[in-house]
């Protein structure tokens, strides 16, 4: 049976974390091997040219799962019919810009990308957004969106999440796959707080596991925090690969579910769990059943986990009260 293929629009699509995302798009990485996909590239103006040699290359590949690409500077045409969105182009932060100037910056692609996705995205529509400050930039598409659910509307830890995974397993010099219910909470940010207490390492406790308190506070919490910070100092450049990878991760499981016995960490809209703002999009542990990912609910939240996830919400509560002072949302 030939499938139809799922539109699948990429923003940002000529910057390096575009360049390293579509070809595994394409190979059918992001939604499963035998799920064919039309790729819709956005782009500004002056970097189409360089989203259609990316195309080039795509076509130079012979996808079998490739059924087709678009590419446009229109947000309204990039989200006509749109299943999957990844918002990954965003205004970077330039000197002598600060936060407010880069919240205002991204206003204006959020804002009317969110209304493009309202106008035209298709009814099982899912919004995945990269570009920073991802969890807010995403609360304002979301708000601009009444039309689709809240729910579709989720920001990208899963980066912060894999890091994390990676931290610990190299510290216990156990696999990554020896370890579940890693959890990021909170803001895409240096704020973030990765969770050891709840995690568990071959069925124990992470942080039992480790031993270490001031290996977690001083060492774990900060590498996983600041990676981000030491990727852009190292390689002169913020992650794109890694990133891309996370993005495939997300989207995937979001679509085909998480494992038994296991969770993965996603910002999404709060439902007031755990004491988190309704409506703020941050970071939680989550299940996915059937495409629709939950919370994870009745968790036992101690107070070193309480004052660092409190931290971190506090600065999601500023960021959307800054962008609505601007009139964002
Ligand atoms: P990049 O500068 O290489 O590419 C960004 C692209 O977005 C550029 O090609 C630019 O032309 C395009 N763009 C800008 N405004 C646009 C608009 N209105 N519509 C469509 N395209 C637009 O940057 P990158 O390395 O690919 O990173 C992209 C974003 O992802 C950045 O904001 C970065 O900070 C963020 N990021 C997030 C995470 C995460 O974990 N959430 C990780 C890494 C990077
Ligand atoms: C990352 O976590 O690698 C990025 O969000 C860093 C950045 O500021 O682009």
């Amino acid at each position: 049976m030939t499938r139809t293929p799922v539109n699948v629009t990429v923003t940002g699509a000529a910057g390096q974390i575009g360049y390293a995302l579509l070809f595994r798009i394409a190979s059918g990485q992001l939604l499963g091997a035998d799920v064919p996909v039309r790729l819709r590239l956005l782009e500004i103006p002056q970097a189409v040219k360089a989203a259609e040699g990316t195309a080039m290359e795509l076509d130079d590949c012979a996808f079998p799962l490739l059924s087709g690409i678009d590419i446009t500077d229109d947000a309204k045409t990039a989200f006509d019919g749109v299943s999957v969105a990844l918002l990954v182009g965003a205004r970077p932060r330039s000197k002598g810009m600060e936060r407010g100037d880069l919240l205002e910056a991204n206003g204006g692609i959020f804002k009317p990308q969110g209304e493009a996705i309202n106008a035209g995205a298709a009814d099982d529509v899912r919004v995945l957004v990269v570009g920073n400050p991802a969890n807010t930039n995403a609360l304002i598409a979301q708000r601009h969106a009444p039309d689709v659910p809240a729910e579709r509307f989720t920001a990208m830890t899963r980066l912060d999440h894999n890091r994390a995974l990676s931290q610990l397993a190299k510290k216990l010099g156990v696999p990554v796959t020896g370890i579940r219910k890693m959890t990021i909470w909170g803001n895409h940010s240096a704020t973030q707080y990765p969770d050891l207490f709840r995690a568990e390492v071959n069925g124990r406790v992470a942080a039992e596991a480790v031993n270490d308190q001031r290996w977690l506070e001083d060492d774990f919490i900060p590498t996983v925090a600041k990676r981000g910070a030491a990727i852009i100092e190292a390689r002169g450049a913020s992650s794109a690969a890694s990133a891309a990878n996370a993005a495939i991760d997300h989207v995937y499981d979001w679509v085909n579910g998480t494992a038994e016995g296991d969770w993965v960490s996603m910002a999404v809209p709060s439902d007031g769990s755990y004491g988190v703002p309704e409506g703020l999009i941050s970071s939680f542990p989550v299940t996915v059943e059937d495409g629709k990912y939950s919370i994870v609910q009745g968790l036992e939240i101690d107070e070193f986990s309480r004052a660092r996830i409190d931290a971190s919400v506090a600065e999601l509560v500023e960021e959307r009260d800054a962008v609505q002072a601007l009139g964002l949302i």
